[in-house]
């Protein structure tokens, strides 16, 4: 036992400085709008340094120990529903490994390898420079031709969202060793090039592997504020500063000074404008387990709102295929909340029809601490939907 604890504490101090000790993941449950709001309320009590994971109903927040207390008298004494669903975070650290989960100079040695070893399939392109001057990768899938209509993938543009960046080294992988052996996937790469960046957010993420396990944002100092970070996806132009996002730098829904200041996001913006011939953009998130499209930051619906409904039901219904994980899915401001300035709606506005972002596993029971031995039944279940979406964009040329 002692030496258990000892090999833990050594664990913990290896994985993150911040520590989580007693701090407890709480699953409210409103059961109206008047309840959600005043959850919502607590957002905006900075002392309370609330975290929230899942803005939607049920809503999952990280509440340190010093703030329990008052959480919970709040709640109750609004009547409304909680329960923890982790008791204590720290120990979750400790009996999880992250064995298996690549370090950012590894996925960036492993990209390298991965061209190296496929040159006629696979290329490598820098879009651009994080804020603290970290390449921006973009992995091309191409069999030849110029300019080819194109997929595009991204993952990892919140930082702890491990799960999702893990899945991309994935995808990688299997384009490199289905290309010429699957019928589908050959016949879009035989027309179509895949671009795929797996670390959109390389500061955020390699401070998730020193410092803070849970931090989202990207790592640039906020101007006139002690908070560092903008959260990435609230960087876009497409209803920039609205409802779903915040103003304030210590916020982790900041949208940032204006739409596009993020260098992690004029990057990809220059890129698409650049390429000019991007028919689908799956930007890919975790947890709550849902494949959403435009839009977030207004109720009115997307004009090809049938046509992204149907696609999307035929993708969730192969990757639920595969191990009955289930999935909903919608439209962002109708499955989860309003959310603005976010990719996807800035694709669509610029006419990449198939628009679409993925919620990966789980539902809350380890949320962005997936253990490890998921990593490969989750990317293995997405990557049926993905082939799906592209499968269509592939079959509906326009
Ligand atoms: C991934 O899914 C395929 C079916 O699409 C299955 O044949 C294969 O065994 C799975 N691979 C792993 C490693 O689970």
């Amino acid at each position: 036992m002692k030496t258990f604890s000892v090999f833990a504490a050594l664990l913990v101090a290896v994985f993150s400085k911040e520590v989580f000790h007693g701090h407890q993941v709480l699953r409210i449950v409103p059961k109206d709008d008047v309840q959600m709001s005043l959850i919502k309320l607590l957002e905006d009590i900075l002392e309370l340094e609330l975290d929230f994971w899942r803005w939607v109903a049920p809503v999952d927040v990280r509440v340190p120990s010093h703030s329990l207390q008052a959480v919970m008298t709040y709640l109750e004494s609004h009547n409304i529903k909680y329960f923890p669903v982790i008791k204590d975070l720290q120990v979750l650290f400790i009996f999880w490994v992250r064995v298996n989960f690549l370090s950012f100079s590894q996925i960036y040695s492993f990209q390298d390898m991965l061209v190296a070893e496929n040159p006629k399939l696979v290329s490598k392109i820098v879009i651009g420079q994080s804020y603290e001057r970290r390449p921006l990768n973009v992995l091309k899938f191409s069999t030849g031709g110029s300019n080819r209509p194109a997929i595009w993938i991204d993952t990892g543009i919140h930082a702890r969202e491990w799960v999702t960046q893990a899945s991309g080294v994935w995808f990688a992988k299997k384009i490199v060793t289905d290309y010429g052996k699957d019928q589908s996937l050959t016949a879009i790469l035989n027309r179509m090039d895949i671009f795929l960046e797996i670390v959109v957010n390389p500061d955020g993420y390699q401070y998730t592997h020193t410092r803070d396990r849970m931090w989202r944002k990207n790592r640039r100092p906020n101007r006139g504020s002690r908070c560092v970070g903008v959260d990435l996806n609230r960087n876009w132009n497409a209803g920039f500063g609205g409802q779903g996002s915040s103003r304030d730098p210590c916020s982790n829904i900041y949208h940032g000074a204006r739409a596009h200041s993020e260098p992690e996001v004029t990057s990809i913006v220059n890129f698409l404008r650049s390429h000019g011939n991007i028919k689908a953009f799956i930007a890919i998130h975790s947890y709550s387990q849902m494949l959403l499209y435009p839009y977030g930051y207004t109720r009115v619906p997307a004009k090809d709102d049938a046509e992204l409904k149907q696609v999307a039901q035929k993708a969730v219904t192969a990757l639920t295929s595969l191990y009955g994980t289930p999935y909903r899915y919608g439209s962002i401001i109708s499955t989860i909340y309003q959310s603005s300035g976010g990719s996807i709606d800035w694709t669509y506005n610029q006419g990449i029809k198939y628009s679409y972002t993925f919620e990966l596993r789980d539902t809350g029971i380890f949320g962005f601490i997936l253990p490890a031995n998921q990593i490969i039944p989750t990317a293995n279940e997405t990557w049926l939907a993905l082939k799906s979406i592209m499968d269509h964009t592939f079959k509906n040329p326009y």
